[in-house]
């Protein structure tokens, strides 16, 4: 029996958590916010597995490998979608309700798929049902001492191998948690920009706090911008599967701009969505673009997507009867840290899971419903390597390339004369310069302006102070990334490098020397 320090309460962290206990494990789950309150909670769209006869796992791996952009490990995709169908059968038992129509399990179609293999739960809310169902089960299991409030401050490295974590408590209060092994699953980092479809908490403390621990972190220019969500505060998801159920994107004159730019029109991959929706607000002077879905009737909209309805509602919108407008947010990291197929990352000691992992299975662009599926498999796969001989140089042997100097962190360089920042202001930096456009010109001046401002220290005693720390050093990273990878794949597009290098078909990676905790 080890201790097992699960960090996150997302489905990776739920699952990881319920799994470890199960297999005798003692576990601390320690959460940021309230247990329920994660990225996961808020999907709409849903689960993709190949669970359907007209389906194959082979369809569903050539799918997300096409979406991938020459950038997935395969072996990772093939792992994904071979254990996803008996991960989803688990959420099932679980107590996961997933909607079912005349012909069994309902599914939806959403883009780059090509056959409709979305499993969906309470119309729109599925990722509600899956959070709620996953706490439900944490808190019927003894062996998991559960602790909200508790926020990641630093892991816990003893000569590279992660013995557990510092974490700052409710009261404000830091603490050591000592482990056999960390589970990390603290989500993505929809916060490093001015709009987005994430929740508050998506800060990316593990990826910083991996990386600062000496982990290697890989992809970080990779994230994805969810074409649309709707254009009203708080920027929320307007699920993929809407344009599934035949919704049309328009400009501000009624026109269908996206038949001029992909044979798929609205069904297009997301980055080719995003990225087009972007062109014509520029066209229409900022003015968001419209999403109608009044032909899918009132009786439907109702019914499949509530979540949505609900939000066009408490922005005074009828989307039964008029077009809603819709803009591109900032919505999922294909980056993080580097794992394994085996979830291991390169320090032992050291697992990550769902969105705060880079496993390899998305590569340049997230094929649409496979991240809870990722979430799920990895988190299994997690609990089953517990207990078995770290491999030296774990982490992915992938094709990859080392950013010689990795970004600066400006926390090694106190005397710099720096700058302190505030949130908004790096949200709305990145926005403009490391979005859904970019170029040297402008990352290089985000870079610049990020090298200028100093961090919080890791002893402050506010969660949004030890946010705004993660922020910092991750839009960093983010940026040296972006600026190595001068060609557009996926969802890094370069306006002066357009084109699609086929010999920077691999991976940049990012890691440091070990540090000692501040
Ligand atoms: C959506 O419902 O459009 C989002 C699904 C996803 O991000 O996978």
């Amino acid at each position: 029996m080890a201790s097992i320090l699960v960090i996150g309460s997302g489905l990776g962290g739920l699952l990881a958590a319920v799994r470890a206990a199960d297999a005798g494990h003692r576990v601390v789950l320690v959460t940021k916010s309230v247990l329920p309150e994660s990225n996961t909670r808020y999907a709409q769209g849903g689960i993709a597995a190949a669970l359907f006869r007209d389906d194959s796992v082979d369809a569903h791996v050539l799918d997300t490998l096409r979406a991938g952009a020459g950038l997935c490990d395969p072996a990772a995709v093939r792992v994904l979608c071979e254990e996803g169908p008996a991960r989803v059968r688990d959420l099932i038992r679980f107590g996961v309700d997933f909607d079912r129509d005349e012909s069994g399990m309902a599914r939806g179609l959403e883009a780059a798929h090509s056959r409709s293999r979305v499993l969906h739960a309470g119309g729109d809310a599925t990722g509600a049902a899956v959070e709620a169902a996953l706490v439900a089960t944490v808190r019927r299991r003894a062996a998991i001492d559960v602790r909200e409030h508790t926020m990641l401050v630093d892991l816990l490295a003893d000569e590279g191998v992660v013995r557990g974590a510092r974490v700052r408590g409710p009261h404000g209060v830091q603490h050591d948690i000592g482990a056999d092994a960390v589970i990390l699953a603290t989500g993505g980092a929809g916060a490093l920009y001015t709009h987005t479809t994430n929740p508050a908490v998506a800060t990316g403390d593990g990826v910083a706090a991996a990386y600062r621990a000496g982990a290697s972190v890989v992809d970080l220019e990779f994230y994805q911008f969810h074409p649309t969500a709707l254009a009203v505060p708080g920027t929320p998801l307007v699920s993929e599967a809407v344009r599934g159920e035949g919704a049309v994107l328009r400009g501000s004159l009624g026109e269908r701009f996206m038949l001029a730019e992909h044979p798929d029109a609205e069904l297009a991959p997301r980055d080719v969505v995003a990225r087009a929706i972007a062109r014509q607000m520029e066209r229409q002077d900022g003015a968001p673009v419209l999403l109608d879905a009044t032909a899918l009737g009132r009786e439907l909209l109702e019914t499949r997507f509530p979540t949505i309805t609900a939000a066009c509602r408490a922005a005074g919108l009828d989307w039964a009867v008029d077009a809603i407008p819709v803009a591109p947010a900032a919505h999922y990291w294909m980056g993080g840290v580097e794992t394994d197929d085996w979830a291991r990352t390169t320090l032992p000691g050291l697992f990550a899971v769902g969105e705060v992992a880079r496993t390899g299975a998305h590569g340049a662009n997230r094929l649409a419903s496979n991240s809870l599926l990722e979430a799920a498999v990895f988190a299994d796969r997690a609990v089953r390597a517990l207990g078995t001989p770290w491999p030296t140089g774990a982490g992915r042997a992938a094709d990859r390339a080392a950013i010689e100097r990795p970004a600066d962190l400006g926390t090694l360089a106190p005397d710099r004369a720096c700058r302190d920042f505030d949130r908004s202001t790096l949200q709305q930096l990145l926005w403009d310069f490391a979005g859904v456009h970019r170029s040297a010109a402008g990352l290089n001046r985000a870079a610049a302006t990020l090298a200028e401002w100093t961090a919080p220290p890791a002893t402050s005693t506010s969660v949004a102070a030890l946010e705004d720390r993660n922020l910092l050093d991750l839009a960093r990273l983010l940026v040296a990334a972006a600026l190595a990878r001068e060609e557009s794949r996926g969802a890094h597009h370069r306006s002066d490098f357009p084109d699609t290098r086929p010999e920077l078909a691999r991976s940049v990676s990012q890691a440091r020397r070990a540090q000692s905790l501040e």
